[in-house]
């Protein structure tokens, strides 16, 4: 393989590879919606399309290898490419705003292709399509259930929060649901103008959700629950992880507390060899940190019902590295996961369980864990057991703020972090580090790529997403590329001779970014979702700046997508063949 040039408003791929759009937002998946129309969106249609900015892909098998179950997150939406004449939130009609809210959320919906060499397409009507929305009823699930602190006006009961919306990556248990992160849900609360004295207060100032700003895209004009000035607690209900289950569309779906409250990236599962499962996350903010999660209960195959109540009760961990200097050449050195819940019992002085869970960034301030660069996805690779986080940036470490898991200050291009559990088990405490990516342009002396020549490396910025392929290669989807260019998909070895040769598989259109990324069970397709083409500020929808993904759009809209070999032989093949 070749590695690819950049591009600009195009999806670029390797030569001998081809590329097409799978479900594009507006595309209709329930029964009755119509066909997406640009010029005549209403609340009602979108319910039963594709929702808008897609970012975490899980791609289930159901049935046979040509039968799937696509499941996408809709993070958010880019309003002034959405509606025309768009002047700001208040502008929107309440149809409109209820349009945003109904582009939020999660799409579930079944494909099916020919043979494994053709195109997936998505079936629409088929029995297991879903819209969840931010107006879907939830069940909350865990210690955190019932409690005060998730009590409101409307659910005084503290069981059934409504909605999910600013859900970034995610992840496919090994019992087949999908679990998804609620991150950057602040924005969308109108928020008091400073925190209050109390515990919750200044979980409120931890959280950025008091700062006096109003309702993105004025969800609060619609529905109360959206102004904390009148529902404070209403702001507790999200930030969790939520798992659904795709093959259930009945089931509500939940928002698993005993993971914690976060800006959660996304969440990944790992089984112990003793059978427990153990989820790793990481919290997406400047100075923030990452988590694991250990179940009380153990995986037992096949049994979905033991399996779906793992992630409601277990113990809470959050991460310190300590470095044992760069001396050596590398930034690595040893760490522990530092407790915050074990037996079901808070380990942090002065807060309770509840709390713990509830306000986890306060718990886990108290303990002394090591503030990241932004961590966003983290993933285990299967192959060798090791557990791999993207940590996209972090433009605000001063040079006093310098740690060895953390080494450049202004980091404008991010680094990709490996853990090596001790004795390869993951329910322990201890780990081993290593920095095996120091992202930038190739050039720059404090780029690393595992040791390998950097003449021969692509450059790369800001890793935000990882996953891999069945060799056990790392896949790496990148979101904000400071280096000038478009955002993309990296294909990075980690084992043999080509250990460290990073070489950039995709480069995604205009002003967007590459998400996903997701290798298909038998390593001949690559998922992608590209998330808001044409997003830059001055774009609306007379200045357009993408048409992605169809010819003859007259706008950009956000479209999962895959890429496939032209000839038999598959991603895997081929990164083999350039390894
Ligand atoms: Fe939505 Fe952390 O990126
Ligand atoms: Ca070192
Ligand atoms: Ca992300
Ligand atoms: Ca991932």
């Amino acid at each position: 393989m070749d590695p690819v040039a950049a591009g600009t408003d195009k999806v670029v791929v390797p030569e001998g590879f081809q590329w097409a759009p799978i479900i594009a937002w507006g595309d209709p998946i329930l029964a009755g919606a119509p066909a997406f129309d640009f010029d005549r969106q209403t609340a009602a249609a979108q319910a039963g399309q594709m929702g808008y900015n897609c970012d975490y892909v899980g791609v289930v098998r159901n049935g046979s290898a040509n039968q799937a179950v696509l499941v996408v997150n809709n993070e958010y939406t880019n309003n002034d490419l959405m509606f025309h004449d768009y002047a700001g939130a208040t502008s929107m009609t309440d149809d409109q705003v209820e349009i945003t809210i109904n582009a939020h959320g999660m799409t579930v919906v079944e494909m099916t292709r020919k043979n494994p060499n053709s195109k997936w397409v998505y079936t629409k009507g088929a029995p297991l399509n879903r819209r969840i929305t931010a107006q879907t009823p939830f069940e909350l699930v865990g210690p955190v259930r019932g409690h005060d602190l998730v009590k409101t006006s409307a659910d005084p009961a503290g069981t059934t929060p409504v909605g999910t919306f600013g859900n970034c990556a995610g992840g496919t248990t090994p019992w087949g649901t999908i679990l998804s992160g609620e991150e950057n849900f602040n924005g969308y609360f109108t928020q008091p103008a400073a925190p209050g004295t109390d515990l919750a207060g200044q979980g409120a100032a931890r959280y950025g959700l008091a700062g006096g700003s109003s309702a993105q895209h004025d969800w609060d004009r619609l529905d109360e629950r959206f102004d904390l000035t009148k529902e404070p607690q209403e702001a507790h209900r999200h930030g969790w992880v939520v798992e659904v289950n795709p093959f259930d569309p009945s089931a509500a779906p939940r928002k698993l507390s005993a993971l914690g409250r976060l800006k959660h990236e996304g969440a990944n599962v790992v089984v112990a060899s003793d059978g427990r499962v153990v989820a790793y996350m990481g919290d997406d903010e400047r100075f923030d940190y990452m988590y694991k999660f250990i179940s009380k209960g153990t995986y037992v195959e096949g049994d979905l019902a033991n399996n779906l109540t793992l992630l409601e009760e277990g113990d809470l961990y959050v991460a310190k590295f300590s470095g044992d200097g760069s001396a050596d050449g590398l930034h690595d050195g040893t760490g522990e996961w530092l407790p915050l819940v074990v037996d079901g019992q808070s380990t942090v002085e002065g807060m309770t369980l509840e709390e713990v869970l509830v306000f986890t960034r306060l718990a886990a301030d108290k303990v002394g864990p090591t503030k990241m660069d932004r961590p966003e996805d983290v993933e285990v690779n299967l192959v060798n057991g090791r557990v791999y986080a993207a940590l996209t940036n972090n433009s605000r470490r001063t040079p006093a703020q310098l740690d060895e898991a953390n080494p450049r200050a202004s980091n404008k291009h991010g680094q990709v972090l490996e853990i090596t559990p001790s004795s390869g088990d993951h329910t322990v405490t201890g780990f081993d580090w290593k920095l095996v990516l120091v992202c930038g342009d190739p050039d720059d002396p404090e780029t690393y790529f595992n040791g390998y020549d950097k003449s021969q490396v692509s450059p790369i910025s800001c890793p935000d997403n990882v996953a891999f392929d069945s060799a056990g290669n790392l896949w790496i989807a990148t979101d904000g590329n400071a280096l000038g260019h478009c955002d993309g998909m990296y294909l990075m070895p980690l084992e043999g001779e080509h250990k460290g040769h990073l070489q950039q598989f995709l480069s995604v259109p205009a002003f967007s970014e590459c998400c996903g990324p997701l290798v298909e069970w038998d390593d001949r397709v690559v998922f992608a979702a590209i998330q808001h083409p044409g997003e830059e500020t001055g774009a609306s929808t007379t200045n357009v700046l993408s048409r992605f993904p169809y010819q003859g759009n007259t706008q950009p809209r956000p479209a999962v997508i895959m890429v496939w070999p032209e000839a038999k032989g598959g991603p895997g093949k081929g990164s083999s063949k350039a390894a």
